[in-house]
Order: C-alpha cells, then structure tokens, then sequence
C-alpha cells in the first residue's frame, strides 16, 4: 500500500516537517508500506538532500511552463534536482482556482519528461442520480492522458478523490462499496487509454477524509493500491494511528 501525505498548506516551517519526516521513517522501519511526503515546495530540498530511506517525496503540483521568465513558477526541473521522484497534479484545491484541463495535460507531460510519477487527482462536486458524475471522471481522465504516449500513459498515478470527501470528517468519507464501485469504473475508463493489461497496472489511490478509523475498511473492501491523506497527514498521532490501522 502506498500512502501519500498531501501537507498542503499545513506545515509552515522547517522543525514541523522535520519532525513528521522522522515519524514517517520510523514507520516505514517496522511496516510493509510506503510513503511519499509531499511538503511546501519551500521545505522539500530540505528534506529531501541526503535522505537514505524509503521514503520518497512529491511536489504538490508542477508548473505548466516549462521554465524562464515566470515568475513564482516551479517547473518539474527544479522538483527533480531536489529528489523529488513524484508530482501531484490537477489537485481540485488547484482547479477551484482557475487551473485548465489543458494546464493540467500540460503538467502531467512535464513531470513524465523530468522523470517525476504524476499522481492525476480527479474527482466530481457531487453524485446526481442519473451518473453525470461518470462522464465527468472519465473526461477528466481523458483529456488529462489522451496526449500521451502509451508509453507514457502506464507512467501515471490516478488519484480518486471526490471534492465533496475532502477535508471533512470519517462519516463524510466515501463507503467502501461506493469507492469499489469507482475502482471498477475507472479501470474501465484506463482500459479505453491503455490495451490489454495496461489499465490493471496503473495503481489508484483514494483521497479524502482518510483516517485510522476508516483507511483498514477501505483498503479492504475498496479495492484502492492507496491513498492520498491531507489532514490526518499532517497531525504526528492521527497520522501515525492510520498507518498503524493498515498492519
Ligand atoms: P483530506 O485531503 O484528507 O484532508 O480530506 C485529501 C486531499 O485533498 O488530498
């Protein structure tokens, strides 16, 4: 199982993230498991320079340029010079402020060509009776991957995460039928993109309201290769008790 601890914009400074690094090597120590750390862009290096253990990073989101006069911008070069071997792209807290199909295809492209994993997050608002939540994931998919080559296609991570999951608490999660039921569905949307066995080697995560008192249950009946963990990453007890909950 792979957990990816999303830190958003939780961990302000360095001492913090140190500390939630250490937690982290610790576990990886005494369980099967591993753990991609994706921290402010500004802590990463840090983190990252010398690090010797399993555990990997991932920068929260690349830029869709490809570098020069852009200011603020962090392209995937740079995410990769500091051992970043991952990249979360298309995040909806990123798309809630305006981010573009295209901007997002785009990314994907760039982490592949800096050899980072894109980890695709797609997810709808809101579950309507007559499934145009459905189409809305697989147009997600598409025109996130449709430009890539096969052999690019099998270098993604799909990260389900529905936004009306997100940051809430173990009750708003989804139930594990419904997130089996998703699986399913979007093994079959990779089918149409990757022939053959390609769409069962692509891994999916789920993402939203993960804790210890749900990720056992989800991972048993969901049928998920992970997860990505926003909140209850970033708190050293609930963090430590959720990875725990999967041994
Ligand atoms: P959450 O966030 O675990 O706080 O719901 C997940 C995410 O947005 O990646």
């Amino acid at each position: 199982m792979m957990i990816v601890a999303n830190w958003k914009a939780y961990v302000e400074d360095l001492k913090k993230a140190k500390s939630l690094f250490a937690l982290s090597k610790r576990l990886v120590r005494t369980q099967d498991i591993s753990i991609v750390l994706a921290p402010p862009a500004p802590l990463l290096g840090a983190l990252s320079s010398g690090n010797s253990s399993r555990i990997a990073f991932s920068a929260q989101d690349v830029s869709a340029s490809t570098g020069g006069p852009q200011t603020g911008e962090s392209v995937a070069q740079t995410f990769a010079s500091v051992k970043a071997t991952y990249a979360i792209v298309g995040h909806s807290e990123r798309r809630a402020i305006g981010e573009s199909e295209a901007a997002i295809a785009a990314k994907i492209a760039h982490a592949i060509a800096h050899g980072l994993t894109p980890i695709l997050c797609v997810g709808e608002s809101e579950r309507d009776a007559d499934g145009r939540y459905l189409s809305f994931i697989r147009q997600q998919v598409s025109s996130a991957i449709s430009s890539l080559t096969l052999k690019e296609r099998q270098k993604v991570i799909i990260a389900y995460e529905p936004i009306w999951a997100i940051n809430k608490s173990t009750a708003a999660a989804i139930q594990s039928t419904d997130l089996r039921e998703m699986m399913l569905y979007l093994r079959k949307i990779l089918s149409e993109f990757l022939p053959g066995s390609g769409a069962l080697r692509i891994p999916i995560l789920y993402g939203g309201s993960v804790d210890a008192a749900n990720i056992r249950e989800l991972a048993g009946g969901g049928g998920v290769d992970g997860f990505l963990v926003g909140h209850a990453s970033v708190d050293p007890r609930a963090f430590r008790d959720l990875v725990k909950a999967l041994a």
